[in-house]
């Protein structure tokens, strides 16, 4: 697919996922190219940009903010020596404390991030929750750490009509709490009050492209008025159904890439790699969807 801009999108998958090529996102570019990358995001909703070395915090910052707004702050989960990046604008995706040492085993922030090798949705523990986020590497273990993406557009329009009837209307509440948990993380006292349970639709309809789509995440953890062993086997069932290698792009990183997905869309996650023993750093600048989920109910 190819436009008046010269920006062309090679489709990476037979489902979704393409690379765009002729721009360079490391400078600023006018809103039409904007507008020509907003609609590929509701075609394709994962983009990869791939230049030679990562971008800077600000060209990573000005990328994203050309296509909307970015989160605001959330309580996170810091290594026990503090902050490594110079912007807490900017996700730190990496196994790295301050002056770029590996995390030891037991670490916090380590523990906390192998959660993201859970299928999920970013910030689907927010009410508002996230809409684009944007993932640049910088540095890269010699092998695994891939990331992996599914249509959840596609896994809705492939369930049956009986299901698609049973739960169009349903409402689930996430957490980072249910997430984690689910892997034997424990929380302090104020976590588990920050981190209190929001509700999301199950269903929702994408505010652009119009297309429904499951909204799962390992964020779920309860559906509204379901008994609590249904509402865990029904999330399981549905995230396998969605995760099915057809529906999956797997991205293999190289340094200065940079991989755009739509949370509205999709999820993700990490691929294992030897993380005591190679660094591994990507950046992640996340976008609002600026309104709950929950006005986008397919229902
Ligand atoms: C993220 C994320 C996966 C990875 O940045 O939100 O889930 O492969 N990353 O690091
Ligand atoms: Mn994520």
């Amino acid at each position: 697919m190819r436009n008046d801009f010269g920006l062309t999108f090679t489709a990476l998958n037979p489902v979704f996922a393409a690379e765009c090529t002729g721009v360079d996102i490391g400078e600023p570019f006018p809103p039409a190219v904007a507008n020509v990358i907003h609609a590929a995001m509701d075609r394709y909703a994962v983009l990869v940009f791939r230049r030679d070395k990562a971008l800077t915090t600000e060209q990573q910052l000005n990328f994203t903010r050309s296509l909307g707004e970015l989160e605001g702050k959330y309580t996170k989960i810091e290594a026990e020596a503090g902050t490594r990046l110079d912007t807490p604008l900017l996700s730190d995706i990496s196994n790295l404390a301050p002056g770029n040492t590996i995390l030891p085993a037991e670490d916090r922030k380590r523990l906390f991030s192998l959660g993201n090798r859970l299928w999920h949705s970013d910030s689907s523990y927010k009410k508002i929750p996230a809409r684009y986020s944007a993932l640049c590497a910088h540095v890269l273990p010699p092998a695994g750490g891939d990331t992996e993406f599914a249509d959840m557009r596609v896994a809705w329009d492939t369930l049956d009509a009986s299901t698609k009837a049973q739960i169009r209307d349903l409402v689930a509440e996430h957490s980072r709490i249910f997430s984690k948990g689910t892997l034997g993380f424990t929380f302090t006292e104020s976590e588990v009050r920050d981190f209190a349970p929001v509700r999301q639709p199950l269903v929702r309809t994408h505010p652009h492209s119009g297309r429904h789509s499951l909204f799962l995440s390992a964020h779920a953890g309860r559906i509204v008025g379901m008994p609590q062993v249904e509402a865990l086997m029904l999330l399981r069932e549905l995230t396998e159904h969605a995760t099915q290698r057809e529906f999956v792009y797997r991205h293999k990183w190289r340094v200065g890439d940079l991989v755009m997905w739509d949370n509205q869309a999709t999820m993700h996650r990490a691929r294992p790699y030897d993380d005591l023993k190679y660094p591994r750093d990507l950046r992640r600048s996340t976008l609002t969807c600026g309104a709950p989920a929950m006005h986008y109910a397919a229902a």
